[in-house]
């Protein structure tokens, strides 16, 4: 049997269906099926989500070995996410993962959606620059269901030290954008909108919470109510103004978002910094990363554009290092829709 550790990594937690193999630590590939069936519904309808991961599954995962050159044979284990997520979605992901490892007599790995995300920063690429952060480190973990600080001991030591106490950063982008007739989700566009917006535009409220804690529904509501006021006065409102509201929402997320990162890293005496999940994707949080490393002298890791979002590289990197820690998991350990880290 081959010295290597390969192992195939699969994601279906939310609405992106994912394999990836990772071979000794380096990514060999990462296949991502993404579900357009739920942009006319304005966010992810679970049932088709489920429905589509059933579809989609199959043929990512050939896919994935194909683009890595190996045989299903070569396989050392098989890493699964076993949640949060969406309870229908991880069922898909995790069945198949608990049926491929018995027929080929495999271990499986079992792999916390959220640790993923932050060992996204741990996947090297053959001629890449590979810079990965040291333990101890911060992670700002910002997604569509997730904002959280995350102190990062060791590679399954993490303690999230605050995090949302309402809505996530991603959520508030969607449903700001949302609010506005911008099509799902909405982070990505209100971040193109904003490019050509004044940030200082209009003044939304932002929240004053005890420790490191965030909170985004007071933006929201701050964020409908301006526009409720405002289409009464000019029904063209949100059209005229679309840039500078995208800019203003934009700029008010990333300064709560940083405010409290800023003040951990200070307390902590913590230099190294990173940011991970789908809203890490947004290019003003990504500025303001490289204007905090400027002034504050942080390090700072920014994840590439493919590793933001939901895929499976980052559970392959996890189960790498699981699988030389022999942590694997039971065929009967069942997925789970909500846990922490
Ligand atoms: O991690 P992720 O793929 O999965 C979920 O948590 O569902 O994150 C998706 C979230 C969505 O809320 C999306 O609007 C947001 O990430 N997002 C962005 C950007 N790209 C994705 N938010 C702001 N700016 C972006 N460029």
């Amino acid at each position: 049997m081959s010295q290597h550790i390969k192992i195939l990594g699969i994601e279906s937690s939310c609405d992106d269906t994912s394999a990836s193999v990772i071979c000794d630590g380096f990514l060999l590939s990462n296949v991502v099926a993404s579900q357009s069936v739920h942009e006319s519904y304005g966010g992810v309808v679970p049932e088709l989500a489920s429905r589509a991961h059933q579809q989609n599954i199959i043929p990512v995962v050939h896919e994935a070995l194909k683009r890595a050159g190996i045989s299903k044979d070569e396989l050392s284990a098989i890493a699964f996410t076993r949640g949060p997520g969406l309870m229908g979605s991880l069922m898909v992901g995790t069945s198949f993962a608990k049926g491929f490892a018995q027929a080929l007599r495999i271990p499986i790995i079992d792999v916390n959606h959220l640790q993923a995300h932050v060992m996204a920063h741990f996947i090297k690429e053959e001629g890449a620059e590979n810079r990965q952060p040291d333990f101890p480190f911060l992670c700002l973990l910002v997604s569509g269901g997730n904002s959280q600080i995350i102190k990062v001991n060791a590679y399954n030591d993490m303690t999230v030290i605050g995090q949302t106490i309402d809505d996530a950063a991603g959520e508030a982008f969607d449903k700001c954008a949302k609010v506005m007739g911008l099509p799902y989700p909405g982070g990505p566009v209100v971040d193109r909108l904003a490019k050509s917006g004044n940030p200082k535009a209009f003044a939304f409220s932002k929240p004053h919470i005890e420790g490191y804690d965030y909170s985004f529904s007071g933006l929201k509501t701050s964020f409908l109510y301006t526009l409720r006021d405002e289409l009464k006065k000019d029904p063209d409102f949100v059209e005229k103004n679309k840039e500078d509201l995208c800019a203003s929402l934009q700029s008010t997320v990333i300064d709560i978002l940083m405010e409290k990162l800023k003040r951990a890293a200070k307390d902590t005496s913590i230099k190294q910094v990173a940011v991970a999940g789908g809203v890490s994707a947004n290019s003003a949080l990504r500025q303001a990363f490289h204007d905090y490393a400027e002034k504050y002298g942080w390090d700072i890791f920014i994840p590439k554009f493919s590793y933001t979002t939901d895929n499976a590289a980052m559970v392959a990197i996890t189960g790498y290092f699981k699988f030389q820690d022999k942590d694997f998991c039971e065929l009967s350990a069942p997925p789970f829709a909500r846990t922490n880290l």
